[in-house]
C-alpha cells in the first residue's frame, strides 16, 4: 500500500541521520507520530523516547535489546530506499525554509509524491562526482548540517547522469564532462507523473551556457556565490547560497559556477520530457575564462 505524503515525511524523519543537533527529538516526534496511528507499540515508543536527548545514538540498539524492533514501520526497507527517503524529507525541510516563485510548487509535487518509488538502481562511478561532492557538502555542512548529513548517507545510492539533450558543440565539451545531476523522484518511477526533483552538480569555474526549456525550473543553490543572468549577454548577477532561482517557461538563463562546486536542488514542476536548448550568446569565451571571487 502507499504510504499518504504525511507518512512519508514521518518515515523519513524516523530515519533522520545520526548525530545531527535535534535529530533524537525529530526522530521521537515521528515515533508518537506511528504511535498515534497505531503502527508502533508503546515499547518501541518508550525507547525513542529515552533515545530523544541522545542524537548520536541509534535507537535500533535499545529496541533490539528489549525485542521490540520488530514493531517499527518501515524497517524492513532496504538502507538505499531509507537514506533517498530520508534525503526527499530532508530537502523537504529545507525547501520549507525559502521563499519566493516555485518553492510551493516543487513541495507540492514533493508531497503528491508521497511513498511512491524511487529512483532505479545506482548506476556506476561519476568522475564529477568523486571530484567535487565532498567539497560542495562539506561547504553546506556549517550552515545546514541535517541536509549535508541526508546527501552524505544518500550519496552512495544516488544515479548520477549527464545530460545528452544537447549538441555537444553547442554546450561545450568543459560543461559536457564537467556536471552531473541525479533525479530523485519524478518521471520515469512515476511514469504517469510529469516531474522531475534532484540534485544537480556542476565543477569549479565552470559555465553552463544560456539555456532555455518548456519546463518550469526551481533551483535551489546549496552552495555559493555563482553568477546568473536570465537574458542572452546580460551581464552577470552573483547570488549567494539559499537563494533560489525560479526559471519561467522558455526564458534564457545561464550559470558561471563560482570557485566552490555549483550543489543544488533542482525541479522541473511539468513538461520534462520536453528537452532543453542552448541560446546562442556572444560572451561565452570571456565568461568561460573569467574567475568569479569570494
Ligand atoms: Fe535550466
Amino acid at each position: 500500500m502507499t504510504a499518504t505524503p504525511e507518512e512519508f515525511r514521518a518515515a523519513a524523519d524516523l530515519h533522520t541521520p545520526l548525530g545531527q543537533p535535534g535529530s533524537g527529538r525529530v526522530r521521537y516526534a515521528a515515533a508518537m507520530y506511528f504511535h498515534r496511528k497505531g503502527c508502533l507499540s508503546t515499547e518501541a515508543l518508550e525507547v525513542y523516547r529515552i533515545c530523544s536527548p541522545r542524537d548520536a545514538e541509534d535507537p535500533l540498539q535499545l529496541l533490539n535489546q528489549r525485542g521490540v524492533a520488530d514493531d517499527l514501520p518501515r524497517q524492513s526497507l532496504p538502507d538505499r530506499d531509507r537514506a533517498l527517503r530520508a534525503l526527499l524529507g530532508a530537502i523537504d525541510r529545507y525547501l520549507a525554509g525559502l521563499s519566493g516563485p516555485g518553492v510551493a510548487e516543487t513541495r507540492a509535487g514533493l508531497a503528491a509524491f508521497g511513498g511512491g518509488p524511487v529512483r532505479p538502481e545506482p548506476g556506476g562511478t561519476n568522475a564529477v562526482v568523486a571530484a567535487h561532492l565532498d567539497a560542495a557538502v562539506d561547504a553546506l555542512c556549517g550552515q545546514d548540517p541535517a541536509l549535508a548529513a541526508a546527501i552524505r548517507a544518500a550519496a552512495p545510492h544516488l544515479n548520477w547522469m549527464t545530460y545528452d539533450s544537447y549538441p555537444p558543440d553547442e554546450i561545450g565539451a568543459a560543461f559536457l564532462i564537467g556536471h552531473a545531476y541525479s533525479s530523485l523522484i519524478g518521471e520515469g518511477a512515476i511514469p504517469a507523473d510529469d516531474f522531475d526533483l534532484g540534485l544537480f552538480l556542476i565543477a569549479p569555474d565552470l559555465l553552463y551556457r544560456d539555456h532555455a526549456h518548456p519546463a518550469p525550473e526551481l533551483y535551489a543553490p546549496l552552495t555559493g556565490p555563482h553568477g546568473w543572468r536570465f537574458a542572452p549577454d546580460a551581464p552577470l548577477v552573483l547570488k549567494p547560497a539559499h537563494e533560489p532561482v525560479w526559471n519561467t517557461p522558455g526564458v534564457p538563463h545561464l550559470t558561471k559556477v563560482g570557485p566552490l562546486p555549483f550543489l543544488c536542488i533542482y525541479c522541473w514542476t511539468r513538461d520534462v520530457n520536453q528537452p532543453a536548448r542552448i541560446v546562442p550568446a556572444g560572451d561565452w569565451d570571456m565568461l568561460e575564462r573569467m574567475r568569479i571571487e569570494c
